[in-house]
């Protein structure tokens, strides 16, 4: 049963313990620095408010804050991908 749902899905037990990854589309950015206001630890601005982040892995931990910067961004720069 559960072998048959994995297939239907497409996801397995390899894609759910995969690490986060923030995705950010710099091109959307208009420097409303909401994300680095929120988790500086994950988001750096440049000297004009842009972010200049790059996308990468995020620990299960950062999940939450990266979540609700990807929420709170009104551009949609930044997206979280497991
Ligand atoms: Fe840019 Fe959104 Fe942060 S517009 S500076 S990614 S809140």
């Amino acid at each position: 049963m559960c072998i048959r749902f994995w297939s239907i899905c497409g996801t397995t037990l390899d894609d759910l313990e995969a690490p986060m990854r923030i995705e950010l589309n710099h091109a959307l950015c208009q420097g409303h620095a909401r994300c680095a206001a929120l988790a500086p630890e994950l988001f750096e601005l440049d000297d004009n408010g842009y972010v200049i982040t790059e996308s990468h892995e995020i620990s299960a931990a950062a999940e939450p804050a990266a979540l609700l910067a990807a929420k709170v961004c009104p551009e949609k720069v930044i997206s979280v991908r497991g």
